[in-house]
């Protein structure tokens, strides 16, 4: 009776754990079967009770069945153990040949990019690109510009000011005068760069932006020049004919002074968000070189004359590329950017 019932619990559990899914199913039987209080045990409690011959042979038989049970948990956990080993490998297998993937290919921000073409069309015309540091002399970036210590433009461009007296130029007129300073007339040069404002921040407004200067000087050089030059940038810029109109505006280093605006591009003059419903939106500041900031160079006015622009170069992209908020264009993100 018992003998039989040795027997079965052995095939039963042996069939358990061959059709065992997991090791939590191999676990199971290994508590109910072999565990304490398991039914092996409950068995071996039983013997006592057994005549010393028959206490042999159930004795023999419940070690041969656990033993055989022990051996049959062990090779199922070696299965399954080495089936997720496999698995794991499988999934984290790399082909070592396959050539690298390299690094990630970036593209210009659209502001250097059109700084290059303009450059590049500058260039063409005979212009020479200047460079001129981001930090400045007071001298350079006002007094030299016909912008006295108490003068009222001072205020207009909100400055930081350096503790050694020096500043962030707030535009990028002082290269005219390393300009003239360096390269005597005649001339003409460009200077794109970095500009700084302590000004707040909005849609249209950003602390750091970019312009790019333009000047002119040689022998008879009139408001016609500056058009025929600007018409030409602007074409190049927008890939196609732009109207242009000139407003007076006010610059002490230039005399006469203008303001410069295109008809915009967005809604070709009707009146949208971008250009305030004017259908025009304020593009550069102009005029011809006063001639106080000749001299102060070392030009003479009465030989020379010369046109000077200063363009926003910000807003330009902008205008480009209907780009509605300067965040976007300055804010570093690559979301946005990636789409130019
Ligand atoms: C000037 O900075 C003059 N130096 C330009 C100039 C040069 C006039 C040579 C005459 C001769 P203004 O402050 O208007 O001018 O700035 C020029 C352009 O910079 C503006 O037309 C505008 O496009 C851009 N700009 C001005 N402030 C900001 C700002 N906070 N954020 C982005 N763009 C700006």
């Amino acid at each position: 009776m018992l003998d039989q019932s040795i027997q079965e619990l052995e095939s039963g559990s042996l069939a358990r754990i061959a059709s065992a899914g997991s090791l939590e199913e191999l676990e199971a039987v290994r508590v109910q079967v072999l565990g304490r209080k398991g039914a092996l045990d409950q068995f071996f409690k039983q013997m006592g009770k057994l005549a010393p011959e028959e206490r042999a042979r159930a004795g023999k038989l419940l070690n041969g069945a656990k033993q055989a049970l022990e051996a049959a948990l062990e090779s199922g956990k070696r299965q399954f153990a080495e089936a997720s080993l496999r698995a794991r490998l499988d999934r984290e297998w790399v082909d070592l040949t396959l050539p690298a993937p390299g690094p990630r290919r970036g593209h210009l921000h659209p502001i250097t990019h059109i700084q290059r073409e303009l450059e590049e069309v500058f260039l063409s015309l005979g212009f020479a690109v200047l460079d001129g540091p981001e930090v400045e002399t007071e001298y350079r970036n006002f007094d030299a510009l016909n912008i006295p210590a108490d003068h009222p433009a001072r205020d207009a461009q909100d400055t930081f000011w350096l503790a050694n007296g020096d500043l962030l130029r707030t535009h990028t007129s002082p290269v005219q005068v390393r300009g003239m300073e360096r390269l005597g007339p005649p001339l003409r040069m460009i200077a794109p760069g970095r500009v700084f404002r302590n000004e707040s921040v909005d849609a249209s407004h950003e602390h750091t932006f970019y312009q790019i200067e333009g000047m002119m000087v040689d022998r008879g050089v009139s408001v016609a020049h500056l058009l025929y030059f600007m018409k030409i940038m602007l074409a190049e810029v927008f890939r196609r004919e732009v109207s242009v109109r000139l407003r007076p505006g006010f610059f002490p280093f230039v005399e006469p002074g203008f303001e410069l605006d295109i008809q915009c591009l967005l809604c070709n003059g009707s009146g949208c968000a971008v250009c305030k419903q004017s259908g025009w939106v304020e593009q550069l500041g102009c005029g011809l070189v006063h001639p106080n900031v000749l001299r102060m160079s070392g030009i003479d006015p009465e030989e020379w004359s010369g046109f000077a622009f200063g363009l926003g170069l910000t807003r330009l992209v902008m205008m480009r590329y209907g780009i509605d908020d300067v965040r976007h264009l300055q804010g570093g993100d690559l979301r946005f950017l990636e789409q130019f």
